[in-house]
């Protein structure tokens, strides 16, 4: 349906009233509005928009392809579409008639559809396919070039009839052409009105500077007599250089050689000379002017001709009379008739030749019988009424009454023939007959053409004056012929040189001065004969009846109107022979303007291309037809009983509910397969309830899509999740795997699962735990930490309990003080923490009494740490004193040795002023407390006496090392500073010992010697030096190799009452200090209470793995 644009009505079909008013009204409303294409049913009337349109885009093609006329606006794709299909689809020759007068956009129409077949065709892209499709387009710019020229009406009008036929495969792609030129203007070359140029191509030469030189010519079309005529050498729109080598690539690209696209360049040029040479009276005859000797001799070498023989031709002629030869010469004024028939004819030959060219190089190949199908695009020169019209005007507008006719007997045939087989009654419709002019010019004997040769043919002198009178005679009482002769009342009429024919488009006045000479269109066998003796064979070529020797050349020629004639008829044929499709171009204006809609003009192109009639013949009873399918796929929607699908028997009965529902049945009749409409109220009517219910119709397809999308999206995501979710159990599985085999587990190699044993033991510390995948990574350090506590229980579980805050505090201060820096501290001891109370007796009654007047004193709550010491007194030149130190949860306190009974020797520091700890890597146990104060403390710690053994004990009783206090004592030191001041105090483990005392800097050096007690010397200004007793061999090897953990519930970190080593039975009840028992001991002291141990971090080098 072709309402789609709502600017007027898209179909001049669909008019309320078909007037002409009407008419142009509608054309004027979608011209204004940029629709310049408007059905008649399936003829395309197109208005030339005079500016460039955005419609022709691939955007277009896309909407267009495949597409019924009646589904878009109105488009000259539509029409080319449905050529191509029915040619496709049904194997049908079709053809494409563009019709329309000079300026109106004929050949542009014709581009349009070739680009549009070019771009829907060779889907696969087959080279061959392209090719052609190339040499096609290619062709129209050759063609155009040497066959177009700039007229008044239109700078770039076809001189030339043309009609194309494509061929195409059985896939429907482009496989070659054909191309018929009909009556090139070739009066043009020699001759042109004011304000008009000669053809495209003499411009287009010499434009070109590197042409000029090479054939002798000037760049100014000013210089040639061919070109100067009409005064301009300039057409808007029109680019000759750019053009000349646009013309020279599609020559390339048609297969044309170097010599041949020279050769027609040099033709160009000869003829350029040629109308240069100006022939003067030589007494009776004519000789060439001294001053157009040099164009003789540039025409000479450019056509390869001896000048002496191009001179001869054209001042002289051989007629043969009774077997000989006789030379006669020409006047003047005949020389100059036969250079210019010489000059036509040479350009004629070149452009059949170029024609010929393009259709060897578009000649299909091959195809093993198959003929093919074919479109046709016609574009032929429209009907023409000039100031003065001549013979070809005539030849052109009989033309023209041809195709009318051709066009009124298709349309009407086609129609008639529609209703006779849909079975509707046909109603008789009046339109004008050509048929009648028709036989006024082609009629044998009696029509114009047929006069014509008749007075060629005669013997004597018949001038066109005798002809018009011929003429007169035998077409008077025709009504479509009249001359002053006929009518003296008509002064419009020139006597003895005008007649006039009423063509159906208009009355047109013809001058017959000339027709003879145009009708016989002589060029003397003189002038043949000289191009045939070209030295270029190419140009000999062109010219093959040059051959003929004069005295055989007796049969008259066929005369220019005749071959015009039979031109015509067989073009007919070819038409009559395809299935037609129209498109009617008309020009809005005669100033070339894209705004200007000049109805006179419009309403006379509009009359004269019979466009009323073509309506009303279509509309003969009925608006429209359309077949039931197509109907009920359009309109379906309006009726229950076809929606969504019709539930009929079949279409007419379903186009029949449509109807009766919507209350439009009485405006209808039905034929066999169509249904035929008949107002085209009736048909908005339908259109417009289609409309309002496409919406709804959209919006449930989209739902119905959305819902479709929706659940694939949701399928895909499902699946996307469960290959998700496998190959995560996949990766986790692969992980667990490697964790176990890494971890030492053995792992099944068919199943991957762990068969229960626990792993060679290593506690997990040098567990390697490989890569966790992504969604893991955060679980990692949980999975960690509980491999941890599975193996910190798995430790804890064979430590007693009550072992167990002990156990925490060796942990915190191996992971979170010592760190690994010295190797032996203490671990694998039992941590006693008051080491004074293990003294002897006395020594330990002594230090109670001590504490308990210190704890009176200061109110402390217990003791955490007590033990002999060796300490540096810087005042004393480095000498050493044997002390004792006591911690308690408040401060630290210097005692006296067991000599001065363990008294207080000052008030106590305290913890507070502890800024960091220092002691060293080796096995002396130096330990420096740094205190805020500036005075640090440098001691070196030792048990001192136990069980009588007084000074200073070297190893313990059953011949161990001695016992290490570092570890222990660092870490109640550390531990009670964090736990009060919640500060955590740095403990550096270094041989750089340097520490403060008296306020000045002073370095330690360790030194070892066997001597036998540790001892603090002066070792130079502000440093000191601690000899440490060599331990023997024996003991350093047990003391450097740590304990594995699992050794410390078998030895060391078991119940001391398991063995004794240390503790009689006294000893064994205060001796656990950091135990949980909170019973009193043997002596009534408070036992000491547990310090309650920082919780055990996990080990750092574990949580760095991850
Ligand atoms: N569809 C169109 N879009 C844009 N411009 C157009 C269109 N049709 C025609 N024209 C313009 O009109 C000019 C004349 O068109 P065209 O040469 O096709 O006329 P024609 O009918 O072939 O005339 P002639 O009979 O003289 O050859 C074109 O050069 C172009 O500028
Ligand atoms: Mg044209």
């Amino acid at each position: 349906m072709a309402l789609h644009d709502n600017v007027g009505v898209g179909d001049f079909v669909l008019l309320d009233r078909i007037t002409k008013d009407s008419f142009i009204d509608n054309l004027e409303k979608r011209f204004k509005a940029g629709r310049i294409y408007t059905y008649i049913g399936e003829v395309c009337v197109s208005v030339n928009p005079y500016r460039q349109m955005p419609i022709y885009g691939q955007d277009k093609v896309n909407e267009y392809k495949g597409r019924e006329l009646f589904e878009r606006a109105p488009h000259i794709f539509a029409i080319a579409d449905s050529a191509y299909r029915s040619m496709r689809t049904q194997g049908k020759d079709t053809c494409i008639m563009i019709s329309g007068e000079s300026g109106a956009g004929k050949t542009e129409a014709s581009k349009i559809i070739m680009r549009y077949i070019a771009a829907v065709t060779n889907v696969n892209g087959h080279q061959e396919v392209e090719r052609v499709k190339n040499v096609l387009i290619q062709s129209n710019c050759v063609l155009e070039a040497f066959g177009n020229a700039a007229t008044c009406r239109n700078n770039n009008s076809s001189r030339f009839g043309k009609y194309m036929d494509i061929q195409f495969d059985w896939k429907g792609d482009p496989i070659g052409g054909q191309i018929e030129n009909y009556l090139l203007e070739k009066s043009r070359v020699v001759q042109q009105q004011k304000n008009e140029r000669n053809f495209h191509a003499f411009y287009q030469l010499i434009s070109d500077d590197g042409q000029l030189r090479q054939r002798d010519l000037q760049k100014s079309p000013g210089a040639y007599f061919y070109t100067n005529q009409g005064g301009v050498s300039k057409a808007d729109g029109i680019n000759d250089k750019n053009d000349y080598n646009t013309v020279n690539s599609a020559l390339k690209l048609l297969g044309l050689h170097d010599a041949e696209i020279n050769t027609a360049w040099d033709l160009v040029a000869g003829i350029l000379h040629l109308g240069n040479v100006t022939l003067s009276a030589d007494g009776e005859g004519a000789k060439i002017a001294h001053s157009s000797r040099s164009s003789v001799e540039a025409v000479a070498k450019l056509l390869q001709i001896k000048s002496s023989e191009i001179t001869k031709a054209l001042c002289e002629r051989a007629i043969a009379a009774g077997g000989n030869v006789v030379q006669k010469t020409l006047t003047s004024g005949q020389a100059m008739y036969a250079k210019d028939a010489l000059a036509k004819a040479v350009y004629e030959r070149l452009f059949n030749w170029l024609v010929q060219r393009i259709n060897e190089a578009i000649k299909p190949g091959d195809m093993n019988g198959y003929k093919g199908t074919v479109i046709g695009v016609l574009d032929i020169y429209g009907f023409e009424i000039l100031d003065t019209n001549s013979f070809e005007q005539c030849c052109i507008n009989y033309c023209n009454e041809k195709l009318q006719q051709l066009f009124i007997e298709l349309v009407l045939k086609q129609e008639q023939e529609e209703y006779r087989k849909e079975g509707i009654q046909w109603t008789h419709i009046d339109y004008f007959n050509n048929q009648v002019i028709c036989e006024l010019i082609e009629l044998p004997h009696k029509g114009i053409i047929a006069i014509m040769d008749e007075a060629c043919l005669s013997v004597g002198n018949v001038t066109d004056k005798t002809l018009l009178e011929h003429m007169d005679k035998s077409l008077k009482g025709h009504p479509h012929y009249t001359s002053r002769q006929l009518l003296p009342s008509d002064k419009t009429l020139v006597h003895a040189q005008d007649f006039r024919i009423k063509h159906y488009a208009g009355d047109v006045t013809y001058s017959i001065e000339n027709f003879m000479e145009k009708n016989k269109d002589t060029l003397f066998q003189d002038l043949k004969r000289l191009m045939f003796n070209s030295k270029n064979p190419i140009i000999s070529g062109m010219f093959p009846d040059g051959a003929q020797d004069i005295t055989k050349t007796t049969k008259r020629p066929v005369t220019a109107g005749t071959v015009f004639k039979n031109s015509m008829i067989a073009l007919v044929k070819i038409l009559e022979s395809k299935e037609p499709y129209y498109v009617r171009t008309l020009k809005p204006n005669d100033m070339k303007s894209p705004t200007l809609f000049d109805k006179q003009r419009v309403e006379h192109q509009v009359a004269y291309l019979a466009l009323m009639e073509n309506v009303r013949v279509r509309r003969a009873g009925f608006a429209h037809r359309t077949p039931y399918e197509r109907f009920v796929q359009r309109y379906k929607m309006l009726s229950r009983r076809t929606w969504p699908n019709p539930k009929t028997r079949n279409m007419q009965e379903a186009t029949n509910a449509i109807l009766q529902d919507r209350g439009l049945i009485n405006d209808v009749a039905f034929g066999k397969t169509k249904v035929f409409i008949r107002s085209p109220q009736t048909l908005f009517e339908l259109e417009n309830n289609r409309q309002a219910m496409i919406p709804g119709i959209v919006t449930f397809l989209q739902k119905i899509w959305r819902g479709y999308l929706a659940r694939e999206y949701y399928k895909r995501l499902r699946a996307v999740y469960r290959i998700m979710g496998v190959y995560r159990k996949y990766k986790l599985r692969t992980w667990v795997t490697a964790t176990q085999r890494s971890l030492g587990f053995p792992v099944s190699s068919q199943t991957g699962i762990n068969k229960g044993r626990i792993p060679v033991p290593a506690f997990g510390l040098n567990a390697n735990w490989p890569s966790a995948p992504g969604p893991l990574k955060s679980l990692v350090g949980l999975i960690i930490a509980a491999y941890g506590r599975w193996w910190a229980y798995g430790i804890l579980r064979r430590v007693p309990e009550h072992d167990w805050p002990q156990l925490r505090l060796k942990i915190y201060c191996s992971t979170e003080l010592i760190k690994r820096r010295r190797a032996n501290w203490g671990l694998s001891r039992d941590w006693k923490g008051d080491y004074l109370l293990l003294e002897g007796l006395n020594q330990a009654r002594d230090y109670q009494q001590s504490f308990q007047k210190l704890q009176k004193k200061d109110h402390f709550q217990q003791v955490l740490f007590s033990s002999r010491i060796l300490k540096a007194t810087p005042g004393s030149g480095g000498k050493c004193a044997e002390r004792s130190i006591m911690i308690t949860d408040t401060a630290i306190y210097k005692l006296d040795g067991p000599k001065g009974s363990f008294k207080g020797m000052k008030s106590g520091i305290p913890l507070n002023q502890v800024t960091a700890i220092t002691i060293t890597p080796g096995p002396d146990q130096l330990t420096i407390l740094h205190l805020s104060s500036g005075r640090d403390m440098v001691v070196a710690l030792h048990c001192g006496s136990i069980q009588g053994v007084s000074s200073w004990v070297v190893g313990t009783p059953d011949g161990g090392p001695p016992p290490d206090l570092t570890g222990e004592f660092v870490t109640m030191v550390a531990t009670q500073c964090l736990r009060r001041n919640n500060k955590s105090v740095p403990v550096n483990v270094t041989s750089n010992v340097e520490c403060k005392l008296g306020k000045k800097s002073n370095s330690i050096r360790v030194q070892t010697s066997d001597q036998a007690v540790p001892t603090f010397a002066k070792d130079g200004p502000n440093r000191l030096m601690l000899t440490w007793p060599t331990v023997p061999e024996q003991q350093v090897n047990r003391n450097s190799s740590r304990p594995p953990l699992s050794n410390i519930n078998n030895r060391n970190v078991t119940s001391s009452n398991g063995n004794g080593n240390y503790n009689n039975g006294a000893q064994s009840r205060i001796n656990n200090g950091y135990n949980n028992n909170n019973a009193e001991n043997g002596n009534g002291i408070a036992k000491p209470k547990t310090p309650a141990a920082p919780p055990p971090p996990i080990p750092q080098r574990i949580q760095s793995n991850y």
